[in-house]
């Protein structure tokens, strides 16, 4: 079977991905049920341990099939089956780059223990000598630029480690939220993952689509995407919201044209920089930065966005909540 790019299929993941004829997808990232009792349309997220178990390396097993050679592998996943995703990922081959936690918070108060506030991100290669990890794409402020303002440093930044904090858990608030899908993931954790290990045109695969972020932020930033997902419901709805995503107008201000797009960019960078509009419009050093890093982002030319078209935007759009809480800082007024 030909699995086409650009489409959200409907149907079980293992039976589709089993069924290809040739591996079709450059980054793979996976986001299962974690068998802990989560409330999905069609999916019953509780079985016995054991079959779960067997499940995830069934499904791991139908994923590498699809996965080209030089391909990247990214699988989330809750601490209750994280030992057995590696000791899986090793048994077949697959070598691991990075052992991700995605730290977040969330609000959750427990009673007798310490909450729970990470999943586990695990980043595989196929092969250990051939993959595609683009470092410059990535890199964010360093401390030496933000706090120490030491010469020395990196105008371009450092490479992120490996906890990431800085992608917020949407909270049912936030403007991100879809609100019809019971675990919809950050678009800024996704395009982090999508800019480094992928590049335009590369086949972008999520075989559990769910609310469709990885499959949205692919063809937001110019890649191809296949969504499998076992919901019809998600299904369509996952469809609209790539509809959405096109590069629609939005109200802007200034001379350039902002776009859904460039807003979505402008946001990702904030969070990854982790720096309050009002620091950065206070730094002009790191705001030129900023700029220049989000100029190379869309592609901006020969007709740059100024410092002060962004500290214009970033301010709107904190106003009107759309930038969603900056880990690490009070809010900005
Ligand atoms: C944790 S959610 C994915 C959330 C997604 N990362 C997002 O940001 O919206 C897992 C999804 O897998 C779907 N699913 C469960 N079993 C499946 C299967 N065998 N094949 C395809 N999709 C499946 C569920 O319906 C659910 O939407």
């Amino acid at each position: 079977m030909e699995l086409k790019p650009n489409q959200i299929v409907c149907g079980d993941c293992i039976e589709i991905l089993n069924g290809v004829d040739e591996p079709v997808a450059d980054l793979i990232f996976a986001d299962p049920p974690f068998n802990i009792g989560y409330k999905y349309d069609k999916y019953h997220d509780k079985v016995e341990k054991k079959n779960y178990i067997d499940w995830t390396k069934d499904w791991m097993l139908a994923c590498c099939k699809a996965l080209k050679p030089s391909g990247s592998f990214y699988i989330a996943i809750g601490d209750d089956y994280a030992a057995n995703v590696k000791v899986i990922a090793d048994e077949i081959g697959l070598t691991m780059r990075n052992w991700i936690i995605w730290h977040y918070t969330f609000g959750q108060q427990t009673k007798a223990k310490f909450a729970r506030a990470h999943t586990h991100i695990f980043y595989f290669v196929k092969d250990k000598e051939n993959y595609t990890f683009n470092v410059d794409a990535i890199r964010v402020f360093s401390d030496r630029q933000k706090r120490y303002k030491d010469k020395r440093a990196n105008p371009e930044g450092k490479l992120p480690d490996d906890v990431w904090d800085e992608h917020p858990r949407l909270c049912g608030t936030f403007d991100e939220r879809e609100g019809w899908h019971p675990c919809q993931m950050p678009e800024s954790l996704l395009a982090r993952i999508i800019r480094v290990s992928s590049n335009c045109g590369d086949c972008i695969l999520d075989p559990f689509n769910g609310s469709g972020t990885t499959t949205v932020v692919a063809h937001k930033m110019k890649r191809n995407y296949i969504g499998i997902e076992i919901s019809k419901q998600y299904v369509k709805e996952a469809q609209k919201r790539i509809q959405q995503s096109e590069e629609f107008p939005v109200e802007g201000e200034g001379e350039i044209n902002w776009t859904e797009r460039l807003d979505a960019e402008l946001k990702w960078l904030y969070h990854e920089n982790k720096m309050s509009t009002e620091k950065l419009s206070d730094n002009k050093y790191l705001l030129g930065l900023f700029t220049l890093k989000f100029n190379n982002r869309i592609g901006f030319v020969n007709n740059p966005c100024r410092p002060e078209d962004i500290k214009a935007r970033l301010t709107k759009l904190r106003k009107s909540a759309k930038l969603g809480p900056l880990r690490g800082h009070v809010e900005d007024k």
